[in-house]
């Protein structure tokens, strides 16, 4: 039996798994069955890579000297943002070198034991990839480091004063670690590596080659400004850009003739909710109540949360970064500030006493950290003015 309560509940569970799916959308990580379709579209050499230019040159160039030398290459840090390449980038240093690549991550290594078991079984020139580096256990880094200068590791058996440490020499081997927080590393670890890749978003021009090469590998026909409809909204990540495709894909199948153009480009993304910059439910809710309830700000984090009746960290960590980068948020000391941006974005009227009014674009602030109300702060703006 379903009543009209069942149905209420019903309609409820259904919005809050549309909700769900839809901030999947746009969030930069993968999860469980996404990470085996994009390992169908991982570029494999360094040639099929799309942009990065200046991280594809040097890589190419410590590459091609280690070949020339044969040697395994220094290791090597990819730094970045979470779907930009590096999982794919160290998968192209071990093809590149026809050398075997041996996974692991750092949440993976919770003791030294782990990672002496893991070094121990590798072979000469192996590429050896650490995944999140940055969740390593201290005492695991600390044999790492060792490693990674001399190849030799000491593992210490026993307990107390009568435990030894029997050396183990290991080949020579390349250590490839990714981080997304880079600056977590600590400076003995980062220094060990020979070379450093910092990965960057991606231009719209990149990104569209990127869906079009993926559409390609998946048999989708896509014209070239259903490409560019695609690309536009995908905030600069490879990883987004293909997810968007694949979306646009079943809407181009169900609803039309299976043809992505510009225009089921974007009835399709309308309907998942991503808009033209990319923003999903959540980003827009956050801009909307800031222009329309407050004003356009300032207004601290916590009160903007309860507002979109979110969790302040949600707020703070998934819609914010976004909204700072594409310069509609200001984090200022008194608070969240709406950019004029914002509210050209929203198709609002700026009114003349909203922060920034007048000012043109301003750059979001010198400390785009500093959270409202930190004491002693110089402050960017007086609202009331
Ligand atoms: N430069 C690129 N050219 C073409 N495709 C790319 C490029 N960079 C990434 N991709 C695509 O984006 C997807 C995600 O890339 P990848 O898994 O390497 O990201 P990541 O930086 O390792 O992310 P995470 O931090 O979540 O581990 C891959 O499936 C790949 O197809
Ligand atoms: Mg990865």
């Amino acid at each position: 039996m379903t009543g009209p309560e069942d149905t209420a509940l019903e309609a409820l569970a259904a919005a809050e798994a549309a909700y769900a799916d839809s901030r999947s959308l746009v969030t930069a990580d993968a999860e469980g069955d996404e990470r085996a379709v994009e390992a169908a579209l991982r570029p494999r050499t360094l040639d099929e890579v799309v942009g990065q230019e200046r991280v594809r040159e040097q890589l190419s160039l410590v590459l091609q000297a280690a070949r020339a030398r044969e040697r395994a290459p220094d290791h090597v840090l990819l730094s970045g943002p979470p779907g930009l390449g590096k999982t794919t980038l160290a998968m192209i240093i071990a093809a590149e070198m026809s050398s075997p690549l041996r996974l692991t991550s750092g949440p993976a290594i919770t003791h030294a034991g782990d990672l002496a078991a893991i070094l121990s079984g590798l072979n000469e020139d192996d590429v050896l990839f650490v995944d999140e580096i940055h969740r390593m256990s201290r005492p695991a880094e600390e044999m790492l480091y060792m490693a990674m200068e001399d190849f030799r590791v000491d593992v210490v058996i026993g307990k107390g004063p009568g435990a030894t440490a029997i050396p183990l020499e290991i080949p020579p081997f390349t250590l490839v670690g990714a981080t997304t927080r880079a600056g977590l590393l600590p400076g003995p670890l980062r220094d060990r590596f020979g070379f450093t890749a910092h990965l960057e978003f991606y231009e719209p021009e990149e990104l569209e080659l990127i869906v079009r090469r993926s559409a390609g590998l998946l048999g989708v026909r896509l014209t070239e400004q259903g490409g560019a409809e695609i690309a536009s909204r995908s905030r600069g990540t490879p990883r987004i850009a293909n997810r968007l495709l694949r979306r646009v894909r079943d809407y181009a199948q169900v609803r039309a003739d299976g043809v992505v153009t510009p225009e089921i480009a974007h009835r399709a993304l309308d309907l998942y909710e991503v808009d033209r910059s990319g923003l999903d439910r959540l980003d827009r809710g956050v801009l909307d109540v800031l222009c329309r309830r407050f004003g356009g700000g300032p207004v601290g984090v916590s009160t903007l949360a309860v507002a979109v009746g979110e969790e302040r960290e949600t707020v703070e960590e998934v819609a914010e970064p976004f909204l700072v980068r594409c310069g509609f948020l200001a984090r200022t000391p008194r608070g969240r500030v709406a950019t004029v941006a914002a509210w050209e974005h929203l198709g609002l009227v700026v009114p003349p006493e909203a922060p920034f009014a007048g000012s043109g674009r301003p750059e979001p602030g010198p400390d785009p950290r500093a959270d409202a109300g930190a004491a002693g702060e110089p402050t960017l703006f007086d609202p009331d003015a």
